[in-house]
């Protein structure tokens, strides 16, 4: 069975862009795929967090997971501090990165703007995501686009390595949902929709209660046509909407648009927020039960032994052909 790897970072809301460009695909590949769904903790701490919420992210990420439907009978779920050959790992494909490359990665860029002091952290953050992936020679990676710039530096590194050290690493494949990679902003097509955005109206979380869904889909920017249509370059805010749309419904991009033919958008936006509504009531209704029965602790656990076993053969294996002395 191919192994698949993928990890969220415990900080603040999940949106729909987290969904559609990476859980839901995660739920999907389980079945049939041996799978390693982290909480990368340790990544979230690259920008300064409040202990407590750290703490709450963190386990509102597990309880997500689960409420998702990704299970723990099939795929492991843990947290990445949990496993500290993580942290090993990551050190040693630092020393692996160059300045160079590192500098160059777009996140890096986008997170340290304006920065008056930069966490050396953020700098050598795809060294450790590197790690995460390669100490389970993952096939297949699960990440929205803006992820794909990380994996190429994966691919790099466990090459490096490689060749360096003789063949160890699988080189891992980037796995992008094919519509919906990017879910861009509410208010602005030309963002990707985060939850950093200042602007709540700009994203729709996961937790969203539906009126307010409701809200935030009627208030969404859209030019002044009134064809629904998929053409990116020239109708980027409703071509968001519609790959929304697909992915919450599961009808094609032209199905869509044969289904709203003549009818302006907003009895589209207006079945839009069904559709997710209709998507996200069961996450919800299923999230609050997880969280409230306790279950989480004893998943992270399951979740970690399972995914040490792996990663501590693999850091091993790496030592040893780097010339450490074994234990
Ligand atoms: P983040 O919340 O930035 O840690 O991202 C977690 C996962 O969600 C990564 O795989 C991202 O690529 C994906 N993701 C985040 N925002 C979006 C978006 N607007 N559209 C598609 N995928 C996204
Ligand atoms: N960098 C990813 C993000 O910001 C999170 C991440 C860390 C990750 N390690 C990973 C994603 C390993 C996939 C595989 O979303």
């Amino acid at each position: 069975m191919k192994r698949v790897l993928s990890g969220i970072q415990p900080s603040g809301k999940m949106t729909l862009g987290n969904y559609i460009g990476a859980m839901k695909n995660f739920v999907e590949l389980q079945d049939d795929h041996r799978c390693y769904f982290m909480v990368v903790d340790m990544h979230a701490v690259t920008v300064p967090q409040e202990p407590e919420d750290l703490r709450e992210q963190t386990e509102m990420l597990v309880g997500l997971y689960l409420a998702l439907g990704l299970n723990p009978d099939r795929a492991s779920i843990f947290l990445q501090s949990h496993v500290p050959a993580h942290a090993e790992l990551g050190w040693l494909m630092t020393t692996l990165a160059y300045m160079g490359e590192l500098e160059r990665m777009t996140q890096f860029k986008d997170k340290s703007r304006g920065k008056e002091s930069i966490g050396a952290g953020l700098f050598v953050y795809p060294a450790l995501m590197a790690a995460d992936i390669l100490l389970y020679n993952a096939d297949l990676v699960p990440v929205g686009d803006d992820q794909k710039q990380h994996l190429e530096l994966t691919r790099d590194l466990a090459h490096r390595f490689n060749q360096r050290y003789g063949e160890t690493f699988r080189v891992p494949e980037v796995f992008t949902p094919e519509i919906g990679a990017r879910i861009m902003s509410l208010d602005d097509a030309s963002k990707k929709m985060s939850k950093s955005n200042p602007n709540p109206g700009s994203y729709i979380a996961l937790l969203d209660p539906p009126d307010t869904i409701r809200k935030k889909v009627s208030r969404a920017v859209t030019d002044s046509g009134r064809e629904v249509r998929f053409d990116t370059a020239n109708k980027p805010e409703v071509s968001n909407l519609m790959s929304i749309y697909a992915q919450c419904s599961g009808l094609s991009l032209q199905e869509i648009e044969a289904k709203y033919e003549g009818q302006g958008y907003g009895t589209f936006k207006k079945e839009l927020a069904e559709q997710i509504v209709s998507l996200l009531e069961p996450i919800q209704e299923r999230y609050h039960e997880v969280r409230s029965s306790g279950a989480i602790h004893d998943v992270l656990k399951k979740g970690a032994g399972e995914a040490a076993e792996i990663a501590n053969e693999t850091l091993r294996e790496v030592k040893q052909k780097m010339g450490f002395v074994l234990g």
